[in-house]
């Protein structure tokens, strides 16, 4: 009856809430700089979050508040070289994941990206690292691939000569992506891997991959998984959930296949040595499968789309200049090129939003202030790449010679967090690079890009998916001019 009973309920109630707001207000993290309603609650984060806003919103915080926020009860978010060293690099490869890399679970097994803590990241990395270092991808095996595939896509674009070609999506086709499913499959599975830019069926399961419009729906698993299970069924209707099922076959098909080239992933999983059974193979090289195709796909997409503005024809001009006077040239031997690819990756790092990581037990100190154990603490790449203007001066600025320049050179480097950095840093660093620079020096050597004039710089705006972004329009409409005899003497 006490139950009831509408005082007891209300004075309950009131007493709940003193003690909430008391927690709330003598909490250690009520000192670091942010706004007064983050010390109460994180709704503020989630509506943004919901709306595909995270990463612009906690950059605003970071613009007014400066390098460290207190962006919910329990989150703090640092962009700052301090931040980065302690969170990612302390001890090797940084604090231990949070549980939102559960939603990065496939098949129910936890890969090398969703292990959570170092010693199960530590023994999965012994396994596969070797096959994603430089060596090995500067192998003429692997390399060959690349080309191979970068000269499939510049016959697509000879096909758009006079029109315009949507290097992101064109309602049935991203082309970019097409290419980084075909590069990072090669790299997976040779001879194996998919032709995307020939075979429409191949285009089908990059499709199904790439085209993810499940944020709402995995955001509600990761906050309240019990609510996900009951009300799965009506949430999908409005938002969702993830499937790739043709993916998945392509995955475990190629998984079961023997006789994959020495420099792939998967001959290196099929080393009997290791025990991993065949799903434990196929979840990996699933997971790595996404990881290669929206990252590299969306930061050539987003540099194409900077190098193609009218401000910023001199750079185009001068990475054409420096590809044809050094025609034949090795990739990582073009400084110029090196600077057009950090500069992009800086201004638009394909995974700009924070990788969150819990604060151990006993607590750190970071960047100069005490944070309990348990607190969820991440930097984002697009604030790491903007906030200290000592280092990047002039942000916003798309500004390949920042990187060339002797001053401030390790500063830059150690703030440039577009792979992350530490021990969990991206392993497929040294492919994407390749990649991204093979791909560049086919096309710059043989059109100028420019902007078709329906698209607008908003059309060009992050919208964060779960972890990595994509143009808020999903188009980027590009002309392609073939260079004339000469053209880049002047
Ligand atoms: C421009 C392209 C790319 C960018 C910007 C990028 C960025 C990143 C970042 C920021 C992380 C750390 C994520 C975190 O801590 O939550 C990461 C991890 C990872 N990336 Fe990439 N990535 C790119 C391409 C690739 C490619 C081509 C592959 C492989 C085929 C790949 C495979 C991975 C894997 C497996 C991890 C997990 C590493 C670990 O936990 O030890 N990435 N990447």
């Amino acid at each position: 009856m006490l139950l009831l009973n509408p005082f007891f309920l209300a004075s309950t109630c009131l007493v709940l809430g003193a003690v909430y707001v008391w927690q709330c207000i003598s909490s250690p993290l009520r000192k670091l700089p942010g706004p007064t309603l983050t010390l109460f609650t994180s709704w503020v984060l989630k509506y943004h979050e919901f709306r595909a806003n995270r990463t612009r919103y906690i950059h605003s915080l970071h613009l007014k508040y400066g390098p460290v926020v207190r962006i919910a009860p329990n989150e703090v978010s640092f962009a700052s070289l301090e931040g980065v060293k302690e969170i990612y690099g302390s001890g090797g490869s940084g604090y231990d994941k949070t549980e939102f890399y559960d939603l990065f679970m496939v098949y129910g097994r936890r890969t090398m990206f969703s292990t959570l803590n170092k010693e199960d990241h530590a023994r999965r990395k012994r396994i596969l690292a070797d096959r994603y270092a430089n060596t090995n991808i500067m192998k003429s095996s692997s390399l060959d691939g690349i080309k191979e595939r970068s000269g499939r896509f510049i016959e697509r674009c000879s096909r758009s000569v006079g029109g315009s070609i949507d290097v992101f999506i064109c309602k049935v086709k991203r082309r970019l992506h097409d290419y980084a499913f075909d590069g990072v499959t090669h790299h997976l599975f040779h001879p194996y891997g998919s032709d995307s830019l020939r075979d429409p069926k191949d285009e089908e399961v990059m499709k199904q991959v790439t085209f993810d419009d499940s944020l709402q729906n995995r955001l509600v698993e990761y906050y309240n998984p019990t609510l996900h299970e009951l009300i799965g069924n009506i949430l999908s209707v409005f938002a969702k959930p993830r499937e790739t099922p043709l993916a998945d076959d392509l995955v475990i098909s190629a998984c079961q296949k023997t006789g994959s080239d020495q420099f792939t992933l998967l001959h290196r999983m099929q080393d009997k040595s290791y025990g991993l059974d065949h799903m434990d193979m196929a979840a990996e090289c699933l997971d790595h499968m996404a990881a290669g195709i929206d990252t590299t796909g969306d930061a050539l997409c987003f540099l194409m789309w900077k190098l193609s503005q009218p401000r910023s024809m001199s750079v185009q001009r001068r990475l054409q200049q420096e590809i044809l006077a050094n025609s034949g040239m090795a990739f990582d031997k073009l400084p110029y090129l090196d600077a057009v690819v950090s500069e992009g990756l800086r201004c638009f790092p394909a995974i700009p939003m924070s990788l969150p990581r819990y604060v151990p037990p006993g607590g750190r100190t970071i960047d100069g202030y005490p944070i309990p154990e348990k607190t969820i603490v991440s930097c984002q790449a697009y604030s790491a790449h903007r906030i200290d203007q000592a280092v990047f001066p002039e942000p916003e600025l798309f500004n390949p010679d920042r990187w060339l320049e002797e001053k401030g050179e390790l500063d830059r480097k150690r703030l440039f967090f577009a792979f992350a950095s530490g021990g969990r840093g991206c392993i497929g660093k040294h492919l994407a690079l390749a990649e991204m620079k093979t791909l560049l020096i086919d096309v710059y050597s043989r059109y100028t890009t420019l902007p078709d004039g329906s698209m607008t710089e908003e059309d060009m705006e992050i919208s964060d998916l779960l972890i990595s972004s994509q143009p808020r329009a999903k188009k980027c409409l590009l002309r392609l001019e073939p260079l004339r005899g000469g053209e880049m003497l002047r």
